[in-house]
């Protein structure tokens, strides 16, 4: 949901910044820009579409020591150059570039214009470069306190101005910024990996502060104007893992890194010998624990699909009750919390807007919250009770691949805790289990090896006009997360069912033109699932089988089958999970479809 920089130092300043907006051109990608100012003047070169059309616009000549980029995805006003940010008041005095939403921008523009001002874009964040106008009596740093007092809604903003030639200023709230510090050079951005390159130490921006970025340092202010310490941390991610290292597309990249991502999820998190869990950083105790009458799990998209498989996991292994709730709607909904109640919040990136206000309103209600994500100190983490990292490195495909099955990782190691805590689990079943995640990575490295045979499928039916994913208990949710991950990146409309709901309408729509993928890998209702599947092919549809390694039945019911290494019905779900990641990249790559960026979709959706 865009993307934001800024850079000062003696460094060749536009190539950093362009260099760092390519990093974070998965944030959105329908225009980009930078703002660039040195001694004598203020300039601003923006273009509709990819950074690489911002490229050809700037000249190779032009230097300066400060500067801010932006890389778009549309709110306000649809792409376009003017559109484009940064966006300059009246006297071309202040470039603003800002991620998120001025929600009162319409009355303030009526006041601006009533005044004289003249707007140039459709935008809400103009209204940021002018009120900076309207509000300058000889100090930016006062005049973008006065600003920020003004505006309503989420801003991650930085600014340039010609009556600070050396400086780069920026405020938040509501959406992330960072800031890198290098050696005598200082970066910002909205997410770490866009100065990786430069830097590992970081400052992460708190709601309400304001950074002046200078020759000199850091120094950080609240919107009163008062001092504030924020202390720096090293990031541990490698500049490698924000890379494609050969490979194609950064999709691919991230379905193979999940042998890694998962051996580091439960890294010292397992103990084989005694089947526990051991996660310092969960500090519920028993007593906490056994106070917990209800949990809730909140999250969007591919992270609500996790949470869904952690309500079954939850569910199984202790006595708690859990629903699952989508944040944009939880964050509206009458729900009733308490001090009983435990808010699981799940988010890959930690800024999903709608997952931040379900946090907060939870918290707001004497609800515990823990967060479960990737990105370290990001907002949901930090505003947690608890909080858990999957220890996944930079995720850049818009599509979620390895930080799903991370989750579910995850979430089976906080349900294995509950449980055990709870005294509702024996040592022997926790070993198990236990023994189960550990062999996980390795049969995904197995798994990968059928690559080519999955790639074939996809060429198969690379021409389909619609597809249908079934599956039961477990399946169920990654059925829903097989058609998400399809439509997202090849506009194939697909649809999640639970393969028990067919006869209740869906089952309509199956004809022989319909590809179905049933996952009926082996578990409790895996001979339900048979029937289902017998009920689609008595409508002559093709169907694609995921199915356990030892099955020996299922030949003979389908058309195609993917086998997946045999393990127990927690664990099978991880592997069709990307079996149906590797189907859904190459029917889009055979579509010619752009798989890291899919069009109108943006990786963290900081915008409700
Ligand atoms: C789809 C996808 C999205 C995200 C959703 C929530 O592939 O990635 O559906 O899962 O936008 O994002 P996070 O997990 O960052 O809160």
């Amino acid at each position: 949901m865009c993307g934001i920089v800024g850079y000062i130092g003696n460094g060749n300043t536009i190539n950093i910044l362009l260099d760092s907006l390519e990093c974070l051109e998965y944030r959105g990608y329908d225009s980009a820009g930078i703002a660039l100012v040195s001694n004598d003047s203020l300039r601003v070169i923006k273009s509709h579409g990819r950074i690489l059309n911002l490229k050809d616009k700037v000249p190779i000549t032009l230097n300066a020591t400060a500067g801010i980029g932006h890389t778009r995805w549309a709110t306000h006003g649809k792409p376009s150059d003017y559109n484009a940010h940064p966006h300059k008041d009246c006297t071309g005095n202040f470039a603003v570039v800002h991620n998120g939403i001025i929600e009162n921008y319409q009355s303030l523009k009526d006041g601006l214009i009533a005044q004289g001002h003249k707007f140039s874009s459709e935008t809400d964040t103009e209204v940021i470069a002018h009120l900076l106008e309207k509000n300058y009596a000889g100090s930016v740093v006062q005049a973008l306190l006065d600003t920020v007092r003004e505006l309503e809604g989420s801003y991650a903003i930085a600014i340039v101005s010609n009556h600070a030639p050396g400086k780069v200023f920026a405020a938040k709230k509501d959406s992330p910024i960072v800031i890198g510090l290098g050696d005598g050079q200082y970066f910002l951005a909205s997410d770490v990996t866009a100065f990786l390159k430069y830097t590992k130490k970081a400052i992460f921006m708190e709601d309400g502060d304001i950074v002046i970025m200078s020759g000199e340092g850091i120094e950080v202010i609240d919107f009163n104007g008062r001092p504030v310490r924020r202390e720096a941390r090293i990031i541990d991610w490698e500049l490698e893992e924000a890379e494609k290292s050969g490979y194609e597309n950064y999709m691919l990249k991230e379905i193979h890194e999940q042998p890694k991502s998962l051996r580091d999820a439960i890294a010292g998190r397992l103990n084989e010998l005694t089947g526990e869990v051991v996660m310092p950083e969960l500090t519920l105790t028993k007593a906490d624990i056994d106070d917990i009458k209800r949990i809730v799990i909140v999250a969007c998209g591919t992270s609500y699909h996790a949470g869904l498989i952690g309500k079954y996991a939850i569910e199984s292994m202790t006595d708690i009750p859990v629903s699952v709730e989508i944040g944009s709607e939880f964050r509206y909904s009458a729900n009733r919390l308490g001090h009983e109640t435990l808010v699981i919040a799940l988010s890959q990136s930690g800024e999903t807007a709608d997952t931040i206000a379900a946090v907060k309103g939870s918290i707001k209600k004497g609800a515990r919250v823990l967060a479960i994500t990737n990105v370290v100190g990001s907002t949901v983490s930090r505003e947690a009770n608890y909080s858990i990292y999957m220890r996944c490195g930079p995720e850049i495909g818009v599509a979620a691949t390895k930080t799903f099955t991370s989750q579910i990782v995850i979430m089976y190691m906080v349900a294995l805790y509950l449980g055990t805590m709870k005294g509702m689990l024996g040592a022997e079943q926790n070993i198990r289990m236990v023994a189960e995640l550990k062999a996980l990575p390795n049969k995904v490295q197995r798994l990968l090896e059928n690559e080519r045979y999955i790639m074939g499928l996809a060429s198969l039916f690379r021409n389909a006009g619609q597809f249908f994913f079934v599956g039961r208990n477990l399946n169920y949710p990654i059925a829903l997360e097989g058609a998400l991950k399809l439509k997202e990146i090849s506009y194939i409309i697909s649809e999640g069912y639970a393969a028990g709901e067919l006869k209740h309408g869906p089952l309509a729509l199956i004809t022989t033109n319909i590809p179905v993928i049933a996952i009926a890998t082996q578990c409790a209702t895996y001979h339900k699932m048979v029937s289902n599947i017998k009920e689609i092919k008595a409508r002559d549809a093709s169907v694609i089988a995921i199915a356990s390694e030892s099955d020996g039945l299922i030949d003979q019911l389908v058309d195609f089958v993917v086998r997946i290494p045999d393990s127990n019905e927690y664990i099978a779900p991880i592997l069709s999970t990307i079996v149906l990641q590797l189907f859904a990249y190459y029917i889009a790559v055979f579509r010619g479809c752009p798989v890291d960026k899919p069009r109108n979709l943006a990786k963290s959706v900081t915008v409700e």
